[in-house]
């Protein structure tokens, strides 16, 4: 008899330490199983049935998986960011896409063999969006989910094909197939945009100078930002993210019309993280350094994002603008994070 539970990969990520917890929080009784190829902490392994260090590549793991459980959500959250997956493609793409691959087969058999959907969580990314140079991106504003494509880096492209795999999985999986399945993968996205986390630093990334300044100038340690004070992207709180993924995974498929949805909190440049951390910390030394390689990356991703489908569709509302994200979440938390 399989156990029934929620699979979360890159558990031992951003996201994934969160999710966890909140989880465990709503759901008392849930059977979280966990994947990450580095340990999670014993606080985070308490709160899960199984863990498994291991790469979502091993297709081993993933058999003995099916073998074991009924998954009725599967948040795959296991990815090489944009920074690293630029210096590392082929490992990005293999991650990136052959890991998705993998897991979205994982829930088409359990769907297949329990006859119910299977929920499928997939954290996208702006990353999706290709815009060609700073002056279109500026001129662009709020940009909705089917405009401007064009993907630069491997990370990007890599998210916008799994969106399209997603999309395949869930609507058209096998469609010549003469016996239809009577169940199928609910794949749903969140193209997220850059997170900031009080708890975790970000690693690999190339929105991580706004977190990265912060967590250093909390640490007493100077920091080279690697973009102008000009550079500008949406962003949005860890806790918003979270629930927004868990949001989206409690409605109700009749009303979700799309399978990829944009989620905003608010758009800020470098020099509105540099004057928000300053006032927190008065000390604190930052230099902007712009890596123009980088920055070329930051240049080519939106500066807002028109969320309105996940508004009407999932009731997406964030809980922080910038405002309350600082003053009342990232500042109090990092300070005591980083107390000596
Ligand atoms: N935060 C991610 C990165 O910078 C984008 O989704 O790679």
């Amino acid at each position: 008899m399989s156990t029934r539970a929620v699979l979360i990969t890159g558990a031992n990520g951003e996201i994934g330490h969160g999710l966890v917890s909140r989880l465990t929080e709503k759901h008392p009784d849930i059977h979280i199983v966990a994947i990450d190829v580095h340990p999670l902490s014993k606080a985070l392994q308490d709160q899960c049935h199984e863990v498994i260090v291991g790469d979502v590549l091993d297709s081993t793991m993933i058999d003995r998986l099916a073998a074991f459980y009924d998954f009725s959500s599967i948040y795959h959250l296991a990815a090489i960011l944009s920074t690293k997956a630029e210096r590392e493609p082929v490992l990005g793409h293999r991650v990136n896409v052959d890991g998705t691959l993998g897991l979205l087969e994982l829930a088409a058999r359990q769907a297949r063999a329990t006859g119910e959907n299977v929920k499928f969580l997939f954290p996208s990314s702006i990353a999706a969006y290709g815009l060609p140079d700073v002056a279109t991106k500026m001129r662009a504003g709020k940009v909705k989910e089917n405009e401007w494509l064009d993907a630069r880096t491997m990370y990007g492209i890599n998210k916008k094909y799994c969106e399209d795999l997603g999309r395949y999985y869930n609507w058209y999986y096998r469609q010549i197939d003469p016996q239809p399945t009577a169940a199928h993968v609910d794949f749903r996205a969140i193209r997220f945009p850059g997170l900031i986390s009080a708890i975790t630093m970000p690693t690999g990334g190339t929105s991580d100078y706004g977190p990265e300044m912060m967590h250093n100038a909390a640490a007493g340690k100077p920091y080279d930002c690697f973009v102008p004070e000009s550079a500008t992207l949406p962003f949005m709180t860890m806790p918003d993210a979270i629930n927004a993924l868990l949001q989206l995974e409690e409605t109700p498929a009749k009303n979700l019309t799309q399978v990829v949805y944009n989620i905003g909190a608010f758009s800020v440049s470098a020099r509105d993280f540099y004057d928000v951390i300053k006032e927190a910390f008065p000390e604190a030394v930052v230099n902007f350094k712009p890596d123009v390689l980088r920055q070329k990356i930051v240049d080519s991703w939106p500066a807002n994002v028109d969320d309105s489908w996940a508004r009407k569709e999932w009731g997406w509302q964030p809980e922080y603008d910038f405002v309350r994200a600082f003053r009342e979440y990232l500042i109090p938390a990092v300070k005591e994070r980083y107390r000596t």
